[in-house]
């Protein structure tokens, strides 16, 4: 009788966290202003579903499904609302739009880089100090350095590859080539993938390791804030270790740094090329200098936005031409007809690639049919919320999101083919092709659009030209191949057999 009576606490201290976790679920789903947005039962109650989701390593295909089951908007997080509509994006993307604590991504002890930044002032008086240095006319200046990786990419994989007949794992290739211009963009010398057909102190495996884990974590506000404790971050620290992956990166560049400002009070820099670094460290003779900490968080953002991106880009250039022989074929053919009309050239200019029609029509159309990042990008809406046509109201605290995966399918703006690769439907020119690129969020939208693009269209175009201009490429062994979007694609065993052309 006692024994019921009395209250045991031990046991209600037990279950108090559940009956508090399982309150907050009930009032998520049932009491909660976004309750009218409907989506999967688990999604309303917190952020455990779009973990779940984000941690299969196929987040795009679940949204995409979701918005097949649920419609245009679905609620998927108890605080998130993912939007289908291509139509949403120059609405969400606004120019005062603040991202969410998801996007808080500088790592521990250091501050966060321009795409770091959370609120929109902070964001536009960074992107102001910077913004000149990622010009299309700044990206020219480096545009010698992308030519030296590019010929050393020919060479390399002529060596290793082509000339005794093994495959290529395009996967890696693009990686090491990516990387090794984004190095060489940022500190002036390449770290050498590429030279030691390696991941050059574990670096790409640890960041891919570390993306896994921040990107699924990042969905909760309070597990981000919690992990990004000191407490906690103590405890993490020592897997920071010096000897490779980004803890080795973060040492190599703080030595790089070093080096220079030393070199520059010597003199003795004079006369060498204008990397990324070179321009950061100008800024501190401005009247708006960037303090070293903000140099560094700017260079380690370049390394790690730059690389992977661009890898997985010219993943998908590859895979849809090669699994669309006609458009292949076009496109060889004006490759081609270009080259013959030419003296011999090693590196085509980036000027001539980008007016070459389909080869830039296969570009955009793989960047809009195969997004390298098809996962979250949330975003609060302007200070008073914001109300829908149909009436229905999101509040200010409310994530919005798109995935490009999805929006860039939209037939409204695509046409009713948007579910197929076709270059064609950037060549009809005028308003159809303003439209498709105002709506396009590949390298996002709005004011905080990435800052490497110009970068990285001088790599996409001059590599897509080169790389089929030298060598013939045929899948093997396609099943072995395996696709990981871990906020960003990341395939796998990608094997292709190369043919020098002729
Ligand atoms: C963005 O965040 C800042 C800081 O929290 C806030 O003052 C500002 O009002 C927000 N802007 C908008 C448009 O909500």
């Amino acid at each position: 009788m006692d024994a019921i009576l009395t209250p045991n606490w031990g046991l209600v201290l037990l279950i108090s966290p559940f009956l508090f976790l399982i309150a907050v679920g009930i009032r998520n789903r049932y009491f909660h202003p976004l309750s009218c947005f409907p989506g999967p039962f688990l999604a309303s109650t917190g952020p455990l579903y779009s973990m779940w989701a984000s941690n299969t390593g196929r987040e795009h295909e679940i949204i995409a499904s979701l918005h097949k089951k649920y419609g245009p908007i679905v609620r998927y997080q108890s605080d998130m609302l993912q939007f289908a509509e291509a139509g949403m994006v120059p609405v969400i993307y606004s120019r005062y739009a603040n991202k969410t604590e998801f996007n808080r991504i500088n790592l521990p002890g250091q501050v966060p880089g321009v795409a770091g930044l959370i609120e929109h002032k902070e964001h536009s008086a960074r992107r102001k100090q910077i913004a000149s240095m990622y010009s299309m006319s700044a990206a020219k200046q480096v545009e010698d350095m992308v030519d030296m990786r590019i010929m050393e990419f020919k060479s390399r994989v002529r060596e290793k590859y082509v000339g005794v007949g093994k495959k290529l794992d395009f996967a890696r290739w693009t990686q090491y080539f990516a990387y090794d211009v984004i190095s060489e963009v940022a500190f002036g010398k390449p770290l050498g993938f590429m030279a030691s057909n390696s991941d050059v102190h574990n670096l790409i495996a640890s960041a891919h390791n570390g993306l896994v884990v921040l990107v699924t974590l990042a969905r909760s506000d309070w597990l981000k804030k919690a992990v990004r404790h000191p407490l906690v971050m103590k405890y993490f620290t020592p897997a920071m270790s010096k000897e490779t992956g980004i803890g080795r990166l973060l040492e190599e560049r703080d030595t790089i740094v070093a080096e220079r400002i030393n070199e520059q009070s010597t003199g003795a820099h004079i006369g060498k090329r204008a990397d990324l670094m070179q321009h950061l460290l100008n800024t501190r003779d401005t009247a708006a200098p960037l303090t070293l900490n903000e140099i560094k968080a700017e260079l380690l953002v370049v390394m790690f936005a730059g690389s992977d991106t661009t890898a997985a880009t010219l993943r998908g250039i590859l895979l849809n031409l090669l699994h669309t022989p006609s458009y292949y074929q076009t496109l060889i053919s004006e490759i081609d007809a270009y080259t013959a009309a030419r003296p011999p050239f090693s590196v085509i200019s980036y000027d001539d690639a980008y007016a070459l029609p389909y080869l830039t029509a296969c570009i955009k159309e793989s960047m809009r049919f195969s997004p390298a990042t098809p996962s979250i990008l949330p975003r609060y809406p302007n200070k008073g919320g914001l109300t829908l046509a149909d009436g229905r109201y999101i509040p200010e605290f409310t994530k919005m999101t798109v995935n490009a995966r999805v929006c860039q399918r939209d037939p409204k703006v695509y046409g009713e083919d948007a579910d197929v690769y076709n270059p064609q439907r950037w060549l009809e020119g005028g308003d159809k092709v303003r439209e498709m690129e105002r709506h396009d969020i590949h390298f996002g939208a709005g004011s905080r659009t990435c800052l490497g693009k110009n970068i990285a269209y001088l790599e996409l175009w001059k590599m897509t030209f080169e790389f089929f201009r030298t060598f013939k490429p045929t899948i093997v062994e396609p099943e072995k191949m395996t696709i990981r979007n871990i906020g960003l694609l990341v395939h796998d065993k990608l094997y292709v057999q190369l043919e020098e052309r002729a």
